[in-house]
């Protein structure tokens, strides 16, 4: 069914028809289109533009049509062109003539802004509460390994040994940090724009605050014309998306890594990992390399949609039915990736031996040697220098660090005693890093404990964010 047509006097081009139909993705806004239908018509009939008894009626067939398009009893046709006529059509079906009265004092301009605002806080509060869970495997897995040992890394080379928790809890900040932008997020988006109507609001007596509030929102647009072609949220949201997206990439590249031969510091367990077609010893971390390649449709989602609204004149243009497919498909793409990465962190399991064995390899306790130094007033730079040497004592015949002898270090500088063999375990390292945020064990277990803590906060803040939404859907 159109919306239009009165002025016209030839039917719609096929070809025409076909590229402006967007019900076969707009659908999934039906629940939030029938919710604020309601709203809207709480004020038209308090303004006493629809009769009470008028209001009653539309309002039964709403929820009935509520009920219908929830259990599929009633779906979109062939000849919808959106959500929006589909859902009147509905109502004409139940309610003859009445199912327009609905119409007055909006447009499908301001309401399927305000349709997809509803949609995109709904699906926000559910990916916010999937990092928390994701936060939560990571978490408690770096619990695990506070005490054992790793190489750290920079260029990918051995760079100074960390607790291996330290090296997993680091992810928990990442997300950590998604929340807060989410946060921001859902504040800048709870704005209503229903009121708008095409572009310059109305000359009925709405009431826009009143209809912001029945729908949840925290405040009502300030500029018609604004409120019509904003779409910063969705923007904003495809970028909150493609950083999650990048977060998840870094995880999916080292689980890759560690699940390597070379590596074989991770098992990933089986329910997590897939085999071959062709070489039946296989089992291949696909998880990760799948969390990692999708951050590149949460990229492109994100640059589709800046792309279309670039230049774009203002009200509405046709160009913003463009933002539902990217926003829809990076909600989907990260309902199925965060599940399956939480259980693949929460499953696999790591070789603390294999770790700790390869924890000094590649002379990576250099750095206290020059560090012994310098807490003997050795000033940096020669105490570097010196540090330096010893690595390339030991590069001679291949012996680590504390093989050299007393004579060979003193040889390389007067101050290195046999004292500094004291500094030169990876035990010793760790437990000494003991500035804030550092990798000895101690302060690591109490960074999991912050951050278990801080995760019960989020959580809390999301499920009762999400109880009122679902509260307010269901009115
Ligand atoms: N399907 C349209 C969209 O998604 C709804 C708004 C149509 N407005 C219009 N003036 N043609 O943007």
């Amino acid at each position: 069914m159109a919306l239009w047509g009165g002025r016209f006097t030839e039917g719609t081009a096929e070809t025409v028809f076909a590229l402006s139909r967007s019900v076969h993705f707009d659908w999934r806004l039906a629940p939030y289109d029938l919710r604020s239908s309601l709203a809207h018509l709480l004020t038209l009939e308090t303004s006493g533009l629809i009769e009470k008894s008028d209001a009653a009626a539309i309002r039964g067939a709403l929820k009935e049509l509520s009920v219908q398009v929830q259990s599929g009893a009633f779906v979109a046709s062939d000849g919808d062109e959106d959500v929006h006529s589909a859902l009147e059509r509905g109502l004409n079906e139940k309610l003859g003539v009445l199912g327009g009265a609905l119409r007055a004092g909006r447009s499908r301009n301001d309401q399927v802004t305000t349709d997809l605002r509803l949609f995109s806080i709904d699906h926000m509060l559910e990916i916010a509460r999937q990092i928390t869970l994701l936060q939560i495997a990571i978490l408690e897995k770096a619990g695990e390994y506070v005490n054992d040992s790793a190489p750290g890394f920079t260029h990918i080379q051995h760079a100074q040994p960390v607790s291996f928790g330290h090296e997993l809890a680091k992810h928990a900040q990442a997300f950590a940090r998604d929340l807060d932008r989410i946060n921001d997020w859902l504040a800048r988006t709870s704005v209503s724009s229903l009121g708008a109507g095409a572009l310059a609001g109305s000359s009925l007596p709405l009431d826009p605050e009143a209809t912001a509030n029945e729908l949840g929102f925290n405040s009502v647009f300030a500029n018609s014309i604004d409120a019509v072609s904003d779409r910063d949220y969705v923007a904003e949201a495809l970028f909150i998306f493609a950083l999650i997206g990048v977060h998840l990439s870094r995880i999916g590249e080292e689980w890759s890594l560690w699940a390597s031969t070379e590596f074989a510091w991770a098992k990933v367990s089986d329910a997590y990992s897939t085999g071959s077609s062709i070489m039946p010893q296989k089992k291949n971390p696909d998880m990760a390399e799948l969390a990692r390649g999708k951050s590149g449709r949460l990229i492109g989602n994100l640059v589709s949609v800046l792309t279309m609204l670039k230049a774009l004149p203002f009200a509405y243009n046709r160009d913003l039915q463009e933002d539902k497919e990217p926003l829809f498909d990076s909600i989907d793409t990260l309902l199925l990736v965060l599940p399956a990465v939480t259980g693949m962190i929460a499953t696999t399991d790591f070789d603390r031996d294999k770790m700790a064995l390869a924890a000094p390899l590649g002379y990576s306790l250099a750095t206290e040697i020059a560090d012994y130094l310098v807490v003997k007033k050795i000033p940096f730079a020669q105490a570097h220098e010196a540090a330096g040497k010893c690595v390339a004592l030991c590069e001679v015949d291949g012996r680590q660090l504390h093989q050299l002898t007393d004579v060979e270090l003193t040889g390389v500088h007067p101050a290195l005693d046999a004292g500094v063999r004291s500094v030169l375990t990876v035990h010793g390292a760790l437990n000494s890093r003991t500035t804030h945020g550092g990798t000895a064990p101690v302060l690591v277990a109490e960074q999991i404990n912050v951050a278990l803590k801080n995760n019960s906060a989020s959580m809390a803040q999301i499920t009762s964010a999400q109880a009122r939404f679902s509260e307010m859907m269901s009115a």
